[in-house]
């Protein structure tokens, strides 16, 4: 399945006995293949970002389910050992809501299986249903978001979300894939994305394989690029999106849609349904990661702060739902009051999902 000529990226699959990613980190220098064959090793790499993006976070623990199903023993405890297998994947990160999704899904199925055997077919066919879904979900959100832009768009983008941060096609870049293959698009502007640089590492290598027209920028220049009339639209993809419309999406968000809002530049959202929690009020309760000092105070072997300096990393911001011009989800497009036509569009997950640990 493709969006206009973009083929997936092989982000997640299921080899045999092996959940195999493509190690993010390592990109766009090497393409190497990650095969995790314990639940150990990819709840490893999804906590170090070999595999990240809210999407593709619960694709790949939907497949470990079945490695936690393949290493837990025969007979009684087997349930217990899924479980536990599980629970250390629902530690890996706390924002994405997908995650949560998922392994709240794999859940249900091993308590309607009465064995092994039957819980690992049962669990690889719920896997690969969430991953067929989630490639539907895509195509759908490029088709109805492309309808968004203007002719000759020129669009910014925060942090990637794209076919690696999804199960291959993406969310954000799903819309500018079909607005691109209808001749909308004229050029794309990432933002780096700092600490981790998933725009300028993740987005530009994704959008030059497309061969899209990227120009990758620092996110401290966004605010001005805006200003000057450059921009058309704004389209980023999210972690979670709450019962009120607030959004938790990559650090860097909130500031992109203040500048957005000032410049009166259209703030979009793309996401699918799995991405929006019912059982968050608002973006207050939303789980905002914190991650390691060393991803500001080194960056390669280069140390860039001394060692005795305190580091304020959070993974991800929470954007007002005031400041968004509208949702993308599979299901429609959400608009102002969000509250409300979220509702309507989510319907089928509601319930679904859960707002912590
Ligand atoms: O820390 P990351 O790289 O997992 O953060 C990813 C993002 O913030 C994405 O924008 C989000 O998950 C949407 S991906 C379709």
């Amino acid at each position: 399945m493709t969006i206009g000529a973009v083929q997936p990226v092989p982000t997640v699959s299921w080899d045999g006995d092996a959940v195999v990613l493509i190690d993010q980190r390592l990109l766009p220098g090497r393409t190497v293949f990650l095969r995790c064959r314990t639940v150990a090793r990819l709840a490893d790499a999804i906590a170090s970002l070999a595999v990240r993006g809210a999407p593709a976070i619960g694709i790949a623990a939907g497949y470990g389910a079945v490695l936690a199903a393949l290493e837990a023993p025969r007979g009684r405890g087997f349930r217990t050992a899924v479980s536990a297998g599980l629970d250390l994947l629902a530690r890996t990160r706390p924002t994405a809501v997908n995650l949560f999704h998922a392994i709240g899904v794999q859940r249900g199925i091993l308590e309607s299986c009465r064995s092994r055997d039957q819980a690992v077919e049962a669990l690889l066919s719920s896997a690969r249903r969430m991953h067929e879904e989630d490639l539907e979900a895509s195509r759908k959100i490029g088709r109805l978001g492309a309808g968004l832009l203007p002719e000759g768009a020129r669009v910014l983008t925060h942090c990637n979300a794209g076919g690696l941060a999804t199960g291959g096609l993406g969310t954000a870049l799903a819309v500018l894939f079909e607005a691109h293959s209808r001749g909308r698009l004229e050029k794309v502007f990432a933002d780096e994305t700092r600490p981790l640089l998933q725009g300028s590492r993740l987005t530009a290598w994704e959008l030059s394989r497309a061969g899209i027209p990227v120009t990758v920028l620092p996110d401290s220049a966004a605010a001005s690029l805006l200003r000057s009339g450059a921009v058309d639209a704004v389209v980023t993809g999210a972690d979670r999106i709450a019962r009120n419309g607030d959004v938790a999406n990559k650090i860097g968000t909130y500031p992109l849609a203040l500048a957005a809002a000032e410049a009166g530049v259209p703030f979009y959202i793309a996401a699918p349904v799995s991405t929006f929690d019912y059982g968050c009020p608002d973006g207050d309760s939303i789980p905002i990661e914190m991650r390691s000092g060393d991803e500001l105070r080194k960056l390669g072997g280069r140390i860039l702060a001394p060692s005795r300096a305190e580091v304020h990393n959070p993974a991800f911001d929470v954007t007002p739902a005031r400041l968004v011009s509208a949702v993308i989800l599979e299901t429609g497009v959400a608009f102002p009051p969000l509250p409300r036509s979220l509702s309507k569009l989510t319907a089928q997950s509601v319930g679904a999902t859960i707002c912590r640990l």
